[in-house]
């Protein structure tokens, strides 16, 4: 069995001084680029485009350097180039691609210290977050190793009738168009890129556009792991940039983690091409419910609470957005939420000791304000934390506000803001209809001692992701494989035992012998 001996990258131990003032050090050590990043084809910099954006930092709200906004032209050749290495990465052996992901798992990892201020700098990313991050990326390319070893190592013989050999294999699909989000700049951008790799694609890739710089420090260390060029391609920009490259003619899949109104914009797009139907494998957003009923053990409740909502300022696909508490606890639970809440602290990312950063850019901070206000204007405000001083970043104190319907709460507020509702004893059923009504399916957390309420609740309730008595976020490779249905995406399970058979064709061989 080749995931017997599989382990996850390890964590690091900030209890020591050595090791924090280690870490403040190398945070503080941050290098800009020295020119406007650019897209990279072939292994090499584009420098022909001239429409630039600028890069900030969420903290401060400073630009610390841009990008070139790369054109349709350049989205063209970045696809030519991942045209011509297909024809040698599209037969090597799986064997061999594993060999590459292995070697860039360890140099990701060797460059821990670099992400954090990188990962601090351009997305606001706290170092528990970052650490999160790079572990995260490389257990990926471990992971997607050894699935390719172990399902694509070879024909699987099939049985069939006498004179003849039967034979299925999985087979890449060619090339892979990748779109990852901001909220994980370096998990989820390599997750996808070495999914797509592992399985024998070639790739462009298109980095949200608010974090391009981890994206492309991560896409010139694959040169160290010894990635053939031209293998993964970056392009750099906006939506223009990624419909130039979803509505191109020579692209065979599309990988795709944000918004669920920009996958449907994706699908349609991909809907209108004539040609070969090309598959997209999409990650959405959540309206998340956790269920705390009375028997449930409230100090645990708090902390997990707070995790799964205020955690990385609740920009996570799988962060928690509404509460259910049942209400003869409700005030005592509330109470110690607010209490652990009021213990987390908030500011700088790049201090060890910050637990919650600033909210990724202004759109998301005025969208959030915008919620909170609409909530606070109805009297359901219940806790509201302080913006830290002397910071002029998009920091958005986090909120607590109580709902009066069980389904009151009908779009995903993407941060850290918290919605409440009190359920009584016999509704229990009527709060998993308004979890399902949502029409999301992304995680689910319940928080009972009652023997045998997982059990009841598990199969009524529609979540890709369900967590018993703990907090909901946080999913990891192989252990948790992470993904979710409806209007919470198209299914696959980044990090499980079937991601990689979604990046590739299926070919079944039968010989007359
Ligand atoms: N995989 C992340 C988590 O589980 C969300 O994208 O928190």
């Amino acid at each position: 069995n080749l995931y017997s001996d599989r382990k996850n990258s390890a964590g690091m131990e900030f209890g020591h001084k050595p090791v924090l003032d280690h870490v403040a050090k190398v945070t503080a050590d941050f290098t800009p680029p020295s020119q406007p990043i650019a897209a990279i084809i072939n292994g090499k910099e584009e420098r022909g485009d001239k429409e630039t954006s600028p890069l900030l930092n969420p903290t401060t709200g400073e630009e610390f350097g841009s990008m070139l906004i790369s054109s349709p032209e350049t989205v063209d050749k970045a696809v030519k180039a991942a045209r011509d290495a297909f024809q040698t990465w599209g037969r090597t052996e799986a064997e061999d691609r594993a060999l590459y992901l292995t070697r860039y798992a360890d140099i990701l990892e060797q460059n821990m210290d670099r992400f954090f201020s990188l990962c601090a700098v351009e997305a606001g990313k706290t170092i528990d977050d970052a650490v999160a991050e790079v572990r995260e990326a490389a257990d990926f390319c471990r992971y997607y190793a050894l699935q390719a070893e172990k399902q694509m190592g070879g024909r699987i013989e099939l049985d069939g009738p006498t004179g003849q050999r039967d034979s299925w294999q999985l087979e890449p699909r060619g090339i892979f168009a990748c779109i990852s989000p901001w909220n994980f700049p370096l998990a989820i951008f390599i997750g996808q890129v070495t999914a797509a790799l592992a399985a024998g694609n070639t790739v462009v890739a298109k980095p949200a556009e608010q974090t391009p710089y981890i994206a492309h420090v991560a896409v010139e260390l694959m040169k160290q792991a010894g990635f053939p060029d031209g293998v993964c391609n970056l392009v750099l920009g906006e939506g223009e940039t990624g419909k130039a490259l979803v509505e191109h003619d020579d692209i065979n899949g599309v990988c795709f983690t944000g918004s669920t109104a920009t996958a449907h914009a994706i699908n349609r797009a991909l809907a209108a091409k004539d040609g070969p139907i090309t598959p997209l494998i999409a990650e959405t957003g959540g309206i998340n419910a956790l269920v705390v009923d009375s028997t449930a053990l409230p100090e645990q409740v708090a902390d997990d609470v707070v995790t799964s909502a205020f955690q990385s300022s609740g920009q996570r696909c799988s962060a928690l957005r509404i509460l259910y508490l049942q209400d003869d606890v409700a005030d005592d639970m509330l109470e110690m939420i607010i209490g652990a809440a009021e213990a987390r602290r908030f500011g700088d990312p790049s201090d060890p000791k910050t637990d919650i950063g600033p909210v990724i850019d202004k759109e998301a901070m005025d969208n959030l304000q915008a919620h909170a206000d609409k909530m606070e204007k109805q009297g359901r405000l219940v806790w509201k934390g302080k913006t830290p001083e002397g910071l002029s970043g998009t920091f958005m104190a986090p909120h607590i506000f109580e709902l009066d319907a069980l389904d009151a709460l009908k779009t995903e507020a993407f941060g850290p803001i918290l919605h409440v509702v009190r359920w009584k004893n016999d509704q229990l059923d009527q709060v998993l209809e308004a979890v399902n009504a949502t029409g999301y399916g992304l995680t689910f957390g319940i928080h009972s001692r009652i023997d045998g309420i997982a059990d009841y609740v598990l199969p009524r309730v529609k979540a890709g992701n369900i967590y018993v008595n703990r907090n909901i976020i946080g999913a990891i490779v192989g252990v948790q494989p992470f993904g979710g249905a409806g209007l919470s995406g198209t299914g696959p399970k980044a990090g499980g035992p079937n991601y990689l058979q979604r990046f590739c064709e299926e070919k079944a061989v039968s010989v007359n012998t």
